[in-house]
C-alpha cells in the first residue's frame, strides 16, 4: 500500500476522562470490536487501583504491565485504530498532557450521574488550547443519572465546547429502553431488566413512525420525539469540517459495561476521526505525507526491573516512513542512530515491525540517549514542538542524604527528570534542586527508584511554591526585567531546558509581581511561543 493510503486509514486518538468514569471499559469494548482481544477484563491490568494511591510499588507494579497496554492497536472496517493509553491516576496528569501531544484526537468519557469532573475540565482545556477534535461519549445510561439536556448544558459551560448529540437516550437507568441513533437514524432497544444485551437494531429514518411506539412504548416514544425536535432547536447540526477544527464536538450516549452505543460511537469515529495530523516543528510545519521520516518522543518508560534495566522510548511517527535498521538523525545529540528491533504494539502483546507510518507509535529499546520531546529524522534539523511542561503543584528541595553517592543521585535525577516522572529546578541563588509534581506519590517513587537504580539516597525539605511560572520579558535588556531579576532573586530557577522560572509562593505575590512589572509575561507552561 502506498504511504498516502496507509496514512489516510490510521485514526490514533487518547480516551480521556476522570478515574472511574468508565474508559478502561470503553477501551476494552473498543478491543473487542476490533478482535483485538477475546475477553473482557484482559486490559483491567492496565488501572491503577483505587485504594492502591498508598501503596506506591502496587502504583509501580502496575505501571510495568501498562508498558503492553501503552498503545493499543486494532483493526476495523480495514481502519487501523491506535489508542494510546492515559494514566487514569491524577498523581501523573502531566502523563496524559504528554500523551495528548501524540494524538490526533480525543474522547471524552463522562459518568452520566457525576457530570463533569475536575480532572476531565483540565484535560480538555488542554485539549482546547490545541484545537484537538474531541467527542464525547456520556456513559453509563443504565444508571439513573442526570437529565440529558441538563448535562448537555454542563458539558457546554464546564468543558467550554460546542457541542452537537449524535445519539440521545431513551429513558434512563431504571426507565432506560434505548439509544436513538441521530448519526445513523436507528434506535438501539435494549432488552429485559438486565439491559445486558441490544435486543434489536431498527432503523427509524421518522420519528413519526409508528414502529416507535410498538418498540418502546407511547409515553417513551412521544418524550423522543419532543426532546430530538428540541436537540434539533438548540443545537447545530452536525459539520465535520467543524469538528475537525475543533469547533464542534460531537456527544454519544451509552453504556460501555453493557456495550450500549459503543458500536456505534466507533463506526462514527472511524468515519469522521482525523487521519494523522500535520505537526508543528520549532522550524516548520510537517505534514504525514512527506516521502522523508521525521517523528519524535512522547513517552519514555522505565523498566522497573533491576536486572534489565532498559527503557522504552515511544516514539510518534509524524512524516513519511520509518523503517528498521535504518539510520536516523538524533536531531538534539547531532548523531546517527540504528534501532534494530522497533517494537510496534497490539492489545496484548508488542512485536518487532520493520516498517511504520504516520500516526503509528514504535518503542524503541533506550539506554538514555532519549529525552521526551526529541526528534528523529532522515536528516534535517526538525525540533517537533508540543510537548510542554506544565507547573508542577508540589515543590520539595531534594537533598543528596549520602555524600559518597552524589554522582550516582545527580545521574539518577537527570534520567528520571528525563523520562518526565517530574520536574528539576535549580535556584538561580545557590543551585539548590527543587523537584516539582502533579502529585505527592511521585516523591516516593523518585526516592525509590534513586535508592533501587542507582544505589542513592535522597532526603526532601518542603518548600511553599504555589506554582511555577515560565518568565517571558518583552525585552531582556530593559530595566524592569534588571529590577525583576533583583528583587525576586531567591524566587527564580531555571528549569531543566535552562528557561527562567518565577516560583511564586501564592497567588497573591504573583498577582502583585504582574502589577508591578507589566512588560514581564508569566506562564504556567513551559511552551507560550
Ligand atoms: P476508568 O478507567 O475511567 O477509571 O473506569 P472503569 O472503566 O474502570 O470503570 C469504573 C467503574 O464503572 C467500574 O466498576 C466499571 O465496571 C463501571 N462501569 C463502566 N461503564 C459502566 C456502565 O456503562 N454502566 C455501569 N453501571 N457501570 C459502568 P468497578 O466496580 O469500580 O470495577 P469492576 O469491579 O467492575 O472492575
Amino acid at each position: 500500500m502506498s504511504l498516502e493510503t496507509e496514512i489516510a486509514r490510521r485514526r490514533t486518538f487518547g480516551i480521556i476522562s476522570h478515574p472511574d468514569a468508565g474508559k478502561t471499559t470503553l477501551t476494552e469494548k473498543l478491543l473487542l470490536f476490533g478482535g483485538a482481544i477475546q475477553e473482557a477484563g484482559a486490559v483491567k491490568s492496565n488501572k491503577i487501583k483505587k485504594g492502591a494511591t498508598s501503596d506506591f510499588m502496587e502504583i509501580e507494579r502496575q505501571r510495568g504491565i501498562s508498558v503492553a497496554t501503552s498503545v493499543l492497536a486494532f483493526e476495523y472496517n480495514d481502519i487501523k485504530v491506535n489508542i494510546l493509553d492515559t494514566p487514569g491516576h491524577k498523581d501523573f496528569a502531566e502523563d496524559t498532557f504528554r500523551t495528548l501531544t501524540a494524538v490526533d484526537s480525543v474522547i471524552v468519557v463522562i459518568d452520566v450521574a457525576k457530570g463533569v469532573e475536575e480532572q476531565t475540565e483540565k484535560l480538555v482545556e488542554v485539549c482546547r488550547m490545541r484545537n484537538i477534535p474531541i467527542i464525547v461519549f456520556i456513559n453509563k445510561l443504565d444508571r439513573e443519572g442526570k437529565d440529558a439536556f441538563d448535562l448537555l448544558d454542563e458539558i457546554e459551560q464546564k468543558l467550554k465546547l460546542k457541542i452537537t448529540p449524535l445519539s440521545f437516550p431513551i429513558g434512563m437507568g431504571y426507565e432506560f429502553k434505548g439509544i436513538f441513533n441521530i448519526w445513523e437514524k436507528n434506535v438501539n432497544i435494549f432488552t429485559g431488566d438486565s439491559k445486558k444485551d441490544i435486543e434489536d437494531t431498527v432503523e427509524i429514518t421518522d420519528l413519526a413512525d409508528q414502529k416507535l411506539n410498538k418498540l418502546v412504548g407511547d409515553t417513551a416514544a412521544d418524550t423522543l420525539r419532543e426532546e430530538i425536535e428540541l436537540v434539533q432547536g438548540i443545537y447545530p447540526e452536525f459539520n465535520k469540517v467543524d469538528y475537525l477544527k475543533g469547533e464542534q464536538q460531537p456527544v454519544f450516549f451509552g453504556s460501555a459495561l453493557n456495550n450500549f452505543g459503543v458500536r456505534e460511537l466507533l463506526d462514527c469515529f472511524v468515519q469522521i476521526a482525523p487521519t494523522p495530523r500535520p505537526k508543528q516543528s520549532e522550524e516548520r510545519i510537517v505534514k504525514p505525507d512527506e516521502t522523508k521520516f521525521s517523528g519524535f518522543v512522547f513517552k519514555i518508560h522505565a523498566n522497573m526491573d533491576p536486572n534489565h534495566r532498559n527503557r522504552l522510548a515511544f516514539i510518534k511517527i509524524g512524516s513519511g516512513e520509518f523503517k528498521r535498521n535504518t539510520p536516523y538523525l538524533h536531531v538534539r545529540n547531532k548523531k546517527k542512530m540504528k534501532f534494530s528491533s522497533p517494537n510496534a504494539f497490539f492489545a496484548e502483546r508488542k512485536e518487532i515491525v520493520d516498517i511504520s507510518y504516520p500516526g503509528d507509535i514504535v518503542g524503541i529499546q533506550d539506554t538514555g540517549n532519549f529525552k521526551i520531546g526529541d526528534s528523529l529524522t532522515e536528516g534535517e534539523i526538525l525540533n517537533y514542538k508540543g510537548v510542554p511542561s506544565f507547573s508542577p503543584e508540589h515543590f520539595r528541595y531534594i537533598n543528596n542524604a549520602d555524600p559518597l553517592k552524589s554522582k550516582q543521585l545527580y545521574k539518577g535525577i537527570d534520567q528520571l527528570m528525563d523520562e518526565g516522572v517530574a520536574q528539576l529546578f535549580t535556584l538561580n541563588l545557590n543551585g539548590r534542586k527543587v523537584i516539582g509534581t502533579v502529585g505527592v506519590l511521585q516523591y516516593e517513587v523518585i526516592q525509590y527508584r534513586l535508592e533501587h537504580e542507582y544505589g542513592a539516597k535522597c532526603s526532601y525539605e518542603n518548600l511553599n511554591v504555589h506554582k511555577a511560572c515560565w518568565v517571558e520579558p518583552e525585552d531582556e535588556k530593559n530595566s524592569e526585567f534588571e529590577e525583576f531579576k533583583r528583587v525576586k532573586q531567591r524566587f527564580l530557577a531555571k528549569d531543566k531546558q535552562d528557561q527562567l522560572v518565577f516560583l511564586a509562593d501564592s497567588m497573591f505575590t504573583l498577582q502583585m509581581t504582574q502589577q508591578k512589572f507589566p512588560t514581564i509575561k508569566f506562564h504556567f507552561t513551559s511552551e507560550f511561543s
